[in-house]
């Protein structure tokens, strides 16, 4: 089967390109745009992804934009979740919570696509918990501190885990559809 039309995956992030390229393998041919953009600062990630997609120069790509919401934190730190990572980090998520029994947490994802000039968003979501303490060496960010609902482990001691049931995961899939659907690809 020919993949007719290349769609690029705008994103500084090596980890997740490789996930999107895995699932999107036999239904586009995926282009790595290796490239950062402005984020504004904004309520929702969906606002944050809208904004972000009229602002990147060219056509026929998509971005996504992710989050870590925690229930007894009032969804902290949600669309936060980049600065709070790169300044206290999972230990200081992890204290956070210290003696804190509610420990639900959800990673959602929103990918934005731009396609012959058209924007569509599309979103997924993961249930979960946080962990006691960090675990696991692989995938990145808030990986080591997140275990998906129904298993024990966390995404960094599960790579695999993460590829079936990921927020990223469950986005794409829209996304996938949607250019089978529309017969784009
Ligand atoms: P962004 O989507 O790159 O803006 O991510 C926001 C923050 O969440 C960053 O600190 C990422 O490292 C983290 N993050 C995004 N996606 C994931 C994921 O799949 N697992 C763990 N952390 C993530």
């Amino acid at each position: 089967m020919s993949l007719p039309v290349e769609l690029a995956f705008v994103t500084s992030n090596e980890h997740k390109f490789s996930e999107a390229e895995e699932i999107l393998k036999g239904v586009a041919r995926l282009r790595w745009r290796q490239e950062s953009y402005r984020e504004v600062q904004a309520e929702t990630l969906e606002e944050v992804v809208r904004e972000a997609l009229t602002e990147i120069p060219g056509d026929n790509f998509f971005i996504e934009d992710a989050g870590l919401f925690i229930t007894a934190l009032n969804g902290f730190p949600g669309v936060y979740s980049s600065y709070v990572f790169k300044t206290i980090g999972n230990e200081g998520i992890l204290r956070l919570l210290s003696g804190e029994k509610n420990r639900k947490a959800s990673f959602l994802s929103v990918v934005g696509l731009k396609l012959k000039g058209e924007m569509k968003l599309f979103t997924g979501e993961v249930r979960g918990r946080i962990a006691p303490e960090a675990k696991g060496s692989e995938g990145f960010g808030y990986d080591p501190i997140f275990i998906p609902e129904g298993y024990d482990r966390t995404f960094a001691e599960n790579p695999q885990l993460k590829q079936r049931v990921s927020h990223r995961r469950r986005a794409l899939e829209k996304l996938s559809a949607y250019l089978k659907a529309t017969h784009h690809f």
